[in-house]
């Protein structure tokens, strides 16, 4: 049996707005598990229903075995960190720290030992006696992250704790947070909205979208093998194909077909050629015109207008002849492997031919 288990998790609000209907994850000793999706789509309700703050309206949650809906959140040993810091101002790194372990009865010789060690693992060992208001939003989260650590919890909560910081600040910390996570070796679940920041941290993400999954799995197997036309957008970014006889010569020429499907593919799977490009076994050209060239640095995109479509294909580490101007004729190459097929109502298809 998995470590944490949530099945078949329902959750209304006010008896008729559902804001979980029906989630089952699984989560293993040690494991950083994400849980990504838009604003909205329960993972904040998800994370308080593990941690107790509030209930499942049906469902069950166990850890190590445990029913946890039987146990009072305070019992339940959960360390939560939250968006905003959370820490009190008037007492110092080192007080706010032990806050956690006060109600706990911890004798004040160990209180010192394990908040000294939370600290270290966080690397505010030298502001101890700091005041929280003369530190960075950075050092003022990594306080909540040892506070939440000191109680040496049997899981590990994080709600979205980067997004109140700046761009540069959230990766060398999403860093951080996951080498210390995998140091100390507790459970987590970590909550975002940040595509790139579950990618680069979790062991698994979970994509929900309405109070439902969509897909769980690695970061390889969600953003390379997404399971819906919901979960390769939210993840990733995706040029839709025009369904017609263009569209139709293209998927014949690669030898793809799914019955009833529209088809989509990723920018980055795509390839620029010349206008004279020919098509060869497993390599489609498909001839267009240049809309748009846009020099981002590390890579371009280059919007291609197309009979299946304008497309989008991004080249990675463009020098300056890889430049193209509006309106030059160029064509779109299309392998085998790129396209991918999705039914009416979203879900991925096999597209063999
Ligand atoms: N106490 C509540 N009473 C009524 N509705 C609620 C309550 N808490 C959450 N909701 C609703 O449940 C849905 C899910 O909310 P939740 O906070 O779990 O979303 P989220 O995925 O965490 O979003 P965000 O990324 O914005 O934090 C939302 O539509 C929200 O308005
Ligand atoms: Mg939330």
């Amino acid at each position: 049996m998995s470590y944490l288990t949530v099945t078949n998790a329902i959750k209304q609000f006010g008896g008729s707005f559902t804001a979980l209907s029906g989630v089952s994850i699984t989560v293993e000793r040690g494991e950083f598990f994400t849980l990504l999706g838009p604003s909205g789509c329960g993972k904040t309700t998800l994370l308080r229903s593990i941690a107790g703050f509030n209930d499942l309206t049906s469902g069950e949650i166990t850890l190590d075995g445990a029913n946890l809906r039987l146990v009072p959140p305070h019992k339940r040993d959960i360390g939560m960190v939250f968006q905003d810091y959370a820490v009190f101002p008037h007492l110092s790194v080192f007080d706010n720290v032990a806050f956690g372990l006060k109600p706990r009865k911890v004798p004040a010789a160990e209180i010192k030992t394990r908040v000294t060690e939370a600290l270290a693992a966080v690397r505010l060992g030298a502001l101890a006696d700091r005041l929280p208001a003369a530190m960075s939003g950075g050092q003022q989260q990594r306080i909540g992250l040892a506070r939440a650590m000191v109680i040496n919890p049997h899981l590990l909560l994080m709600d979205e704790p980067l997004s109140n910081l700046d761009a540069k600040l959230r990766v060398e910390l999403r860093e951080e947070i996951r080498d210390i996570q995998k140091q100390v070796d507790i459970a987590t679940i970590y909550v975002t909205h940040d595509q790139e920041e579950a990618l680069a941290i979790s062991d698994r993400i979970c994509v929900m979208s309405a109070g439902q999954i969509e897909q769980i799995g690695t970061p390889q197997q969600i953003y390379g093998n997404p399971q819906t036309r919901f979960v390769a957008e939210f993840v990733g970014t995706l040029n839709s194909l025009t369904d017609n006889d263009a569209l139709k010569a293209v998927l014949g020429q690669l030898r793809l077909s799914a019955p009833g499907a529209s088809w989509a593919v990723r920018p980055e799977r795509l390839g620029l050629g010349e206008a004279d490009a020919g098509s060869s076994d497993g390599v489609v050209a498909v001839p267009g015109i240049v809309g748009k060239y846009t020099y981002l640095g590390r890579e371009a995109h280059v919007l291609v207008k197309t009979a299946i479509g304008e497309l989008v294909v991004h080249l990675s580490n463009p020098g300056i002849e890889a430049t193209r101007q509006p309106d030059e004729k160029v064509s779109v190459l299309i392998e085998r492997s790129a396209p991918m097929a999705f039914d009416a109502a979203g879900k991925r298809l096999p597209a063999a031919g």
